[in-house]
């Protein structure tokens, strides 16, 4: 046998032109793999940019379904739901979180009416509803656990009632998976699913979100005792564990670029339908070097979105949702 040249093995050759490239692709990001959080408020017939998030906007509720229309058009599964609560019905317990006509509620009302096939996630925490701006009630300053399970729960099974499809606890409370799925249960809503933020972190990558809802400006101190340490990663398996037992039909990592080693571990230990969050801060982030000119807007993007793939998430909650689904919408016509 004559010796061919050095190297014989040459993983160029699978890169040489476009069909091989996609022939030999591991992962794709579809329309499928997306989720769109939208922000809303009261009022009417207004618009307002975030300042912090270039391209993403709260809107009026009398402008929601003009909002999601293009998400629904484009066949985006889902949209999460973020609602701007006055601050006038803001107060220490979060009460307006129980209230069956809040602002949440009238807009998953809305939304189920008017899209029918578009899921609806509704995050379940005090923080838009607090004065206070912490995921559930202080007592002696200290965000404690079960009196907190128990207002979540109660908000669980309001959303619910109003038409939320998917309940997404983002609180971080012990315990609070096993008994909003008792509570959903009693209720005889069974099919109800749970989306659990199992593994969510204190990071310094939600600040813009805050913005958005005005909760920022309020936080009196941080997430500490409640939202995972950075420094932790078997301890992000314990947390889906414990979801996973107590009746989460989904899981979701959060942040989602600095994270991308938990949504690896996850996957692989437990293959259940696992999401990540690119949250605000991401958003910004990409956004501000995008809009000085430093990175290429839709190359930079998609290859975000597709790395979330390759760690192994399901889908991903994303404030790109839309302009990704056009661009996957144009390069594959689907
Ligand atoms: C509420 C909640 C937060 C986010 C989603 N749900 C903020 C927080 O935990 O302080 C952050 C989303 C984002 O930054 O895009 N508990």
């Amino acid at each position: 046998m004559k010796a061919g040249r050095f190297p014989l093995a040459r993983p160029r050759r699978n890169r040489f032109d476009d069909f091989t490239r996609r022939l030999v692709a591991e992962t794709s990001l579809g329309i499928n793999n997306l989720i769109w959080p939208i922000f809303f408020t009261e009022g009417t017939n207004t618009v307002t940019e975030v300042a912090s998030m270039p391209g993403v906007h709260r809107v009026t509720l009398d402008r929601l379904a003009a909002h999601v229309e293009p998400a629904a058009k484009l066949g985006i599964p889902a949209v999460a739901l973020f609602p701007v609560t006055p601050m006038e019905v803001r107060d220490a317990e979060g009460t307006e979180a129980l209230n069956p006509d809040n602002l949440m509620c009238r807009a998953a009302r809305l939304l189920k009416k008017e899209f029918p096939n578009v899921g609806l996630i509704g995050d379940v925490a005090l923080d838009p509803y607090t004065s206070h701006g912490h995921d559930g009630v202080i007592r002696d300053g200290y965000v404690v656990n079960e009196e907190s399970v128990t207002i979540l729960t109660q908000q669980t099974i309001n959303q619910a009632a109003a038409g939320v499809d998917i309940i997404a606890p983002s609180d971080m409370m012990d315990g609070r998976i096993g008994t909003m799925r008792m509570a959903l249960d009693e209720a005889g809503l069974l099919n109800t699913r749970i989306m659990s933020y199992a593994a969510k972190y204190a990071s310094a990558f939600y600040g813009p979100f805050r913005d958005a809802l005005g909760s920022g400006g309020m936080l009196k101190g941080d997430k500490k005792t409640y939202q995972m340490d950075p420094a932790n990663s078997d301890e992000a398996l314990r947390e889906v564990e414990m979801d996973i037992a107590e009746g989460a039909d989904m899981v979701m990592v959060k942040p989602g670029m600095p994270y991308l080693d938990i949504i690896r571990r996850v996957r692989d230990t437990f293959a259940v339908p696992t999401y990540a969050y690119q949250v605000s801060g991401e958003y910004a982030m990409l956004m501000a070097a995008i809009r000085n000119g430093w990175l290429d807007h839709e190359r930079a993007v998609m290859e975000s979105l597709l790395a979330f793939r390759r760690a192994g998430a399901n889908g991903i909650l994303t404030y790109f949702a839309v302009e990704a689904a056009e661009r996957i919408k144009q390069t594959y016509g689907v």
